[in-house]
């Protein structure tokens, strides 16, 4: 009897978490891929859209939660979908890089991504990588401490996120495809947006500005991510400061500080402690440019931060302090301030590396085909590269050719070492430097290597900053600085008591980055610079890391509806 009677109790509770759980939390998403009609900037036009939506839906899971996505193509082009900064153990299958690890799900078929967080917690996103289509086709990822945990920070009355994006007055797809034919630069977005709006100071866009209510003295929480497609961004509050407590989907040290910088790729939360007079405060963001002759979007995004009340709000509220457009010093001042949480991961810093990696990431041209007049420097054209090779895109995907031992679509032995050796950095390099080899090469890591990863950013075409970004890990920036890497004296002055763990990292304008991570998730990786333009030219890698020997050491099998080619 007694037992018959904790029986029916035991259902009771469980039926109230299963209510409470799915009232929050859903574990099965549709993602239809569709056209859809935006107006924005006086004009109207069709943008890919997931689900018609623009930022697209949200998705939300607990620390540890498997999570079902069904992709829908009912576009008329190619697509694949990926989940940014989740690592996917042992699951590179469902992770979504075109021609990297599935080949795109085309027009009128479907897909069933299955999406594996561990021990990702906080804001990150999924987005389109295929072609130019993450432009509109993206999303913010919530992934909430587990049930009956709570955050390392004093819980927030509510929370909002706070999207970048790039909006073109042109086809995206037209961008796209007019600067690789040229061979010249892209044609810079004509607004920035935040959660899909230019904001104020754009024309037929003010009664559409994002606008955020809050009450006077409660905190908030921002979940902040940079979808733009090639610009880095400043951001801030007028007259109130942020303290960020994460950055791609871990915990970090709470920072408080008068404005962010974050780039395409990076996510961050912040909390907003709403305590100054009610009224209208601008929120804004802009460019952070540091190439020299590097054209770029240089307008800023608004949206509102309305505080409940009565009271008259006053007609235009002052823009908030920004960093200027180049300002690398606050930029860097920014990012070295991050500090990763300790207590939450203790001493997970690898110390004993097993393998070393340099790479240089630089610009480059290539001599313009014959008969062709091409629009880069000099009339070449434009790519880039990882230890100058300028990656070329397979037409099956690396994935299936490694899993099925399928020949001649890439080959082993991408240089871990700089293939030439000069002072990088110099403000002037020899033209025959600035030419890339090109090919389809990945770098092969056993199960468990500690990888040590410098990416040494190069002066060749004009140097720049550029985040680079890895599928499958999470690492430690151990250390960043200007010039040129030095391997005696640097490595003395790395950070391995409490590094930012990321997904993203920003390597200064000729200067370099130091990163560490554990070869512990078996499968094919992309790595890649995630400002598009680069990633088209080819900055991008791929590494394969071999299964390990135990039983969850190894690739899980494929799903049934991989995309065929
Ligand atoms: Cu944001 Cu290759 O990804
Ligand atoms: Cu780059």
């Amino acid at each position: 009897m007694l037992f018959l009677k904790t029986v029916i109790f035991l259902q009771i509770l469980c039926g109230f978490c299963f209510i409470g759980l799915h009232s929050k939390i859903q574990h099965d998403y549709n993602f239809v891929v569709k056209e859809a009609q935006y107006t924005r900037l006086c004009s109207t036009k069709s943008i890919l859209t997931v689900n018609g939506k623009f930022p697209g839906p949200v998705i939300s899971a607990h620390q540890g939660d498997t999570v079902y996505v069904n992709v829908y193509n009912k576009g008329q082009h190619n697509i694949t979908i990926h989940w940014h900064g989740v690592k996917q153990p042992r699951n590179p299958w469902t992770d979504g890089p075109e021609y990297i690890t599935q080949c795109p799900i085309r027009p009128g078929e479907k897909f069933r991504q299955k999406i594996i967080f561990s021990t990702e917690e906080g804001t990150l996103w999924w987005h389109a990588h295929s072609d130019w289509s993450r432009a509109t086709a993206h999303g913010a990822i919530i992934i909430y401490p587990k049930e009956n945990r709570a955050y390392p920070f004093p819980k927030p009355h509510a929370e909002v996120p706070i999207i970048f994006g790039e909006w073109w007055k042109q086809d995206v797809r037209k961008v796209f495809t007019e600067f690789l034919t040229t061979g010249g630069g892209p044609n810079n977005s004509d607004a920035l947006t935040i959660n899909g709006q230019p904001g104020d100071l754009f024309s037929c866009s003010k009664s559409e500005t994002f606008k955020f209510n809050v009450d006077q003295g409660k905190t908030y929480l921002l979940r902040i991510v940079n979808a733009a497609m090639n610009l880095i961004l400043f951001f801030s509050v007028s007259k109130h400061n942020v303290t960020v407590v994460g950055a791609d989907g871990f915990y970090t040290k709470p920072l408080t500080t008068d404005y962010i910088v974050i780039s395409p790729g990076q996510t961050i939360d912040a909390l907003l402690y709403a305590n100054q007079e009610p009224n209208h405060y601008y929120m804004a963001a802009r460019a952070y440019s540091s190439g020299t002759a590097v054209p770029f979007d240089n307008t800023t995004t608004t949206a509102i931060l309305q505080y409940n009340g009565n009271y008259t709000p006053i007609s235009s509220p002052p823009l908030p302090y920004l960093p200027y457009y180049n300002d690398t010093q606050a930029a860097f001042n920014f990012f070295g301030s991050l500090r990763g949480l300790p207590n939450k991961y203790p001493k997970t810093v690898p110390l004993n590396v097993t393998t070393h990696i340099e790479t240089t990431i630089s610009v480059n041209t290539l001599p313009c085909p014959e008969g062709h007049s091409c629009a880069g420097p000099n009339g070449t054209r434009f790519a880039a590269s990882i230890n100058n090779i300028s990656f070329v895109a397979p037409s099956i995907d690396i994935l299936e050719a490694y899993h099925y031992h399928i020949k001649r679509v890439y080959s082993k032995g991408f240089p871990t070492f700089p293939p030439f050796l000069f002072n990088f950095t110099a403000e002037y390099l020899p033209l025959e430097l600035q030419i890339p080899k090109q090919g389809t090469k990945v770098i092969v890591l056993n199960y468990g290597s500690v990888v040590e990863l410098v990416f040494q950013g190069t002066n060749l075409v004009g140097g720049i900053d550029h985040p680079m970004h890895i599928h499958g890990f999470n690492f430690y920036v151990v250390g960043f600085g200007y010039g040129n890497f030095d391997k005696e004296k640097d490595p003395m002055k790395y950070n391995l008591i409490d590094p930012p763990l990321k997904n993203t990292v920003v390597v200064p304008k000729n200067g370099w980055a130091a990163i560490r991570f554990r070869a512990t998730n078996p499968g094919v990786w992309l790595m890649h610079c995630h400002l598009e333009r680069h990633l088209s030219w080819g900055m991008e890698t791929v590494f394969i890391v071999k299964n390990g020997k135990g039983s969850n050491e190894t690739l899980l099998p494929p799903p049934p509806d991989m995309p065929r080619c």
